[in-house]
């Protein structure tokens, strides 16, 4: 974990402006930045940078956030990679807290890998490019393959010599342990002899997304059936198959331009399409696609292509587990490549326009791909069409976020079409699927409650939408009004005794909050608010706005507004007298601490009114007029209150 001494220094030295500057050409206007969003297409600028703030807004798209998430959002970092990011920009060193052994141990152990692994690929890079045998066998197999030399240095492909320690023998000689060696997969030890594990093959590098070597695939060069075709990186602290997607370091920015993922088989595939100038390809090594995986890929686009050749027999296995690209509301395309052809080959054979547009042009939509061979194969059995029937319900049951409606209602049309049976029967049996998954999930609810807390920050990006729903309820707008005065206003002097924040929470006991208050997540800001005064530690909206609770964060983002750009004929109009909020903050302070009173009260009069309505004994329904004119007069005299001072 990176310390919070450390955080503290970034963050003294973070200038958004500079941050967003970096990806965003911004353009001063009054006192903030404008700019075209780099989140969405936009031809006027709506991208807005507030440097005092310190947040970003673009009031096109509706994100906002502050540096760190800026860097999260645009670059997909995590936070920790953002902060490492931003500490390497303003040379901040980094100072990590103490973290278990057993972790120290596996980072240590990743360090070594990845050291390895870089020394490997420069070795196999220049055996293949540099040395008689390489150029001979391996190079002029790639050459005759139609790989052309810029391609072979770009994704770093190698060559394991044919002799059985060439490799292990350099490595050796440069010191590395002949443990991680082996860890590594470059060596293999048998009977305490170490040598090559994938000599005489070319070798294909594996990138992580930042471009460092996770592993090799290494393939023989002249085919034999003793020999498997390719040997792979065995798993260990760093390549984990199931995470990666060989290319995926040299799709990313063509896949963020093109909003479409292209998944294909091989290494091979991956290579001659990037070749061909078609970019925005990975491939997954020939299994079905694994949930990180399509995370992965969810990361960069919603739209994900897969390509597969015709007649491959693993293409069933491959189409497994894409219901989970459903609910993540991932947009699933297959083409299949014909006449036994498979993209490498295709492609070289076609050329690229012609790739590209068959590509565009033989879209199908996956559910409905699946449906039709599961339905070819079950022939005219009536019984296995009847669990097709159940299974392609569940998998349209799995869409199920709101913005899919629509899309959800066309698989029911389509499916019932193809099935030849009544699009209400698939209806029905949609939505049966779809009330059992909610009771499951409410059952679940109710035994993850008490681990919510933790996992807030994971779902910091969900709650901003409940937070836009927030701003329709004007209860919860006075709540937001309040504690943005107090994270804006909190160190004033409220009067010669004491400050906003003091004044702020003698109005409201703390104890009190939460019926004062139903947002949660606010009441929270105002818990660590008094916990802060009273550690020391400076309450600012700065300080909140890079929280390491995201969650906070982004919600003190999303309550903090622009200060709105007075025209200069406004301000002449009023001779620079003008005022604005800061002027204001006591008003502000005070009227938006009465509203949640009054706010309170109203809540008070309909209690005590269902309590009378209720009530059958005399004496009781007494008390409950009188407490009812009590409360209404204190009403009365908190709305003329408000009347008068708000606009003084
Ligand atoms: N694969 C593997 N091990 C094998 C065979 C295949 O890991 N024994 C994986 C590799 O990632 C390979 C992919 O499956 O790239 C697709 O296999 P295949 O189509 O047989 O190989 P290509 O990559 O197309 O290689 P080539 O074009 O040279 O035949
Ligand atoms: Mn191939």
């Amino acid at each position: 974990m990176i310390t919070q001494n450390t955080i503290q220094q970034i963050l003294s030295r973070i200038d958004i402006v500079e941050i967003v500057g970096s990806f965003v050409k911004l353009k001063k206007r009054g006192t903030n930045y404008i700019g075209l969003c780099p989140f969405h297409n936009e031809k006027s600028p709506s991208f807005t940078v507030s440097a005092s703030k310190e947040i970003y807004k673009c009031f096109g798209c509706g994100r906002s956030g502050n540096s760190i998430g800026f860097l999260m959002e645009a670059e997909k970092y995590s936070y920790a990679e953002a902060l490492r990011w931003l500490a390497a920009k303003y040379n901040v060193e980094i100072e990590e807290t103490e973290t278990s052994p057993e972790y120290k141990q596996q980072q240590q152990v990743a360090e070594s890998l990845y050291i390895i692994n870089n020394f490997a690929q420069k070795f196999f890079s220049n055996a293949l490019l540099n040395t008689d045998e390489g150029q001979d066998i391996a190079l002029s197999y790639l050459k005759e393959r139609g790989f052309r030399e810029e391609t072979i240095k770009k994704f770093q492909l190698g060559f394991n010599p044919e002799a059985r320690d060439s490799f292990t023998k350099a490595a050796l000689a440069a010191q590395y342990s002949q443990e991680y060696l082996q860890k590594s997969g470059s060596v293999n030890v048998r009977e305490g002899n170490a040598y090559d594990n994938y000599r005489g093959r070319i070798i294909f590098p594996i990138h992580n997304q930042s471009g460092k070597v996770l592993g090799f695939g290494a393939r023989i060069i002249k085919s034999n059936d003793k020999a498997p075709k390719y040997i792979n990186t065995p798993e260990n602290e760093i390549y984990v198959k199931s995470k990666l997607l060989y290319g995926s370091y040299f799709a990313r920015q063509a896949i963020d331009k093109a909003d479409e993922c292209l998944l294909v088989e091989g290494y091979t595939d991956v290579v001659s399409l990037h070749q061909a100038g078609i970019e925005n390809v990975v491939a997954s090594g020939g299994t079905s696609l694994t949930p990180d995986q399509l995370r992965l890929i969810k990361k960069y686009t919603n739209n994900l292509t897969i390509i597969y050749d015709g007649d491959n027999a693993g293409i069933k296995a491959a189409l497994r587990g894409l219901d989970l690209a459903l609910e993540e509301s991932l947009n699933v395309k297959l083409v299949l490549i014909p006449d036994k052809e498979d993209p490498d080959s295709y492609v070289n054979k076609v050329g690229a326009t012609a790739f590209a547009d068959f590509i565009a042009n033989n879209k199908r939509d996956v559910i409905l791909f699946q449906l039709d061979i599961a339905l070819k194969d079950a022939g005219s059995d009536s019984n296995k069409k009847s669990i097709i029937v159940n299974q392609i319900a569940e998998t349209i049951a799995k869409i199920n976020k709101a913005e899919d409606f629509t899309k959800q209602q066309d698989y029911i049309k389509k499916c019932s079409e193809i099935l030849k049976i009544e699009e209400s029967g698939l209806h029905v049996l949609v939505n049966k699927f779809i009330r059992e998954k909610i009771t499951k999930a409410e059952n679940q609810q109710i035994r993850d409650d008490h681990f919510a807390a933790e996992n807030a920050a994971a779902n910091a990006t969900d709650t901003i939408d409940s937070e836009v729903l927030g701003l329709f309820n004007k209860d919860e707008m006075h709540e937001r009004a309040m504690v943005r005065s107090l994270l804006e206003f909190g160190t004033k002097n409220w009067d010669d005794e004491q400050k906003v924040a003091t004044y702020i929470f003698k109005e409201i006991e703390l104890n009190q909050l939460d019926e004062l208050i139903d947002n949660k997540e606010l009441v929270k800001i105002l818990h660590t608010y008094k916990a802060w005064c009273n550690e020391g530690i400076e309450p600012t909206a700065k300080n909140f706005l890079y929280h390491d609770n995201l969650q906070m964060s982004s919600l003190v983002v999303s309550i903090m507004d622009f200060n709105y750009e007075i025209s200069p004929k406004w301000k002449e109009h009023f001779e620079g007298h003008l005022p604005t909020r800061e002027d204001l903050f006591k008003e502000e302070v005070f009227s938006t601490l009465n509203y949640l009173k009054l706010k309170k009260i109203k809540r008070l009069i309909d209690e005590n009114q269902r309590d009378l309505e209720k009530s059958t004994v005399s004496e009781e329904q007494m008390i409950f007029i009188q407490t009812h004119q009590h409360l209404k007069q204190m009403e009365i005299e908190l709305t003329k209150i408000l009347g008068t001072v708000i606009f003084k």
